[in-house]
């Protein structure tokens, strides 16, 4: 049984101390469960103090957005692995569509990402998702198999032990128009081939996938409801420390 993951993708939001008032008050509304995990991603500049206010050994992990392949070097701007396992983060994000679309990210890069993580023991989470294009010319399979492909190319079943897929589409990020459970549910199932095809069925079966995308305390129910969805990437819905406990609630009382 895959243990649900909601993880909360703060984007380019909250400062230090504001991440800090943020979780004191999330810490308030939630009680610790082993029935489902739970991620922050704050901004690199906050993660020092959100793990402060986490404490030490917390239920609540910590997660980074996006990180640099290569370990140290001549890359302004950029923050390695290692710099991210230091502040105490276990998960990061690699491949979302924003750092996809609005600052070049490509599959061969985000490889490299998801190596550098996995070298330095942190557990990426590999976003893919269509365009609305994609999806209405029907071409939501190929679009995600091609970063799939691109993403997870020569990593090993022991690798994957850790990867963690987040299927987000692009026209139901920000938009308040989250996929259908069924629409969801449809593409993690082709995720699941995918991986069983690749790799094999145990490797297939013990993988989370994630659904992004306009998730909200009103239609994760749903969402969370299908035994193909393991969890939710949230963006909007985790900014405010109601809903997002709320979505944390849903999943802790799921598969019961
Ligand atoms: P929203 O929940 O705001 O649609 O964002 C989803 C997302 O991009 C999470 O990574």
């Amino acid at each position: 049984m895959r243990t649900p993951l909601i993880v909360g993708n703060w984007k380019m939001n909250k400062t230090a101390s504001e991440a800090a008032a943020f979780i004191r008050d999330l810490l308030e509304r939630l009680t610790p469960s082993p029935k489902a995990d739970v991620v922050l991603a704050p901004p690199f500049t906050s993660l020092e103090s959100a793990g402060k206010a986490l404490g030490p050994s917390s239920w609540i992990s910590l997660g980074a957005q996006n990180l640099h392949w290569d370990p140290q070097g001549s890359f302004t701007g950029e923050v390695s692995a290692s710099m991210l396992r230091e502040l105490g983060c276990r998960y990061v994000i690699v491949g979302h569509s924003e750092r996809r679309l609005l600052f070049g990210e490509r599959d061969e890069t985000i490889q490299k990402k998801v190596r550098a993580a996995l070298a330095q023991g942190l557990a990426p989470i590999i976003c893919v998702g269509e365009s609305l294009a994609e999806r209405e010319a029907d071409k939501t399979k190929s679009a995600v198999t091609t970063q799939l492909n691109g993403g997870l190319a020569g990593l090993t079943q022991q690798d994957l032990v850790t990867v963690t897929i987040a299927y987000e589409p692009v026209w139901a990020i920000g938009t308040g128009r989250a996929a259908t459970t069924e629409q969801a549910v449809a593409v993690h199932r082709s995720i699941r081939s995918f991986m069983e095809t690749g790799w094999n069925s145990t490797t297939a079966a013990a993988m989370r996938i994630l659904y992004g995308g306009s998730v909200t305390p009103q239609n994760a129910e749903s969402l969370l409801a299908s035994e193909a969805i393991d969890g939710a990437l949230v963006g909007g819905a985790c900014l405010n420390p109601d809903s997002f406990a709320r979505i944390v609630r849903i999943a802790q009382t799921r598969r019961a």
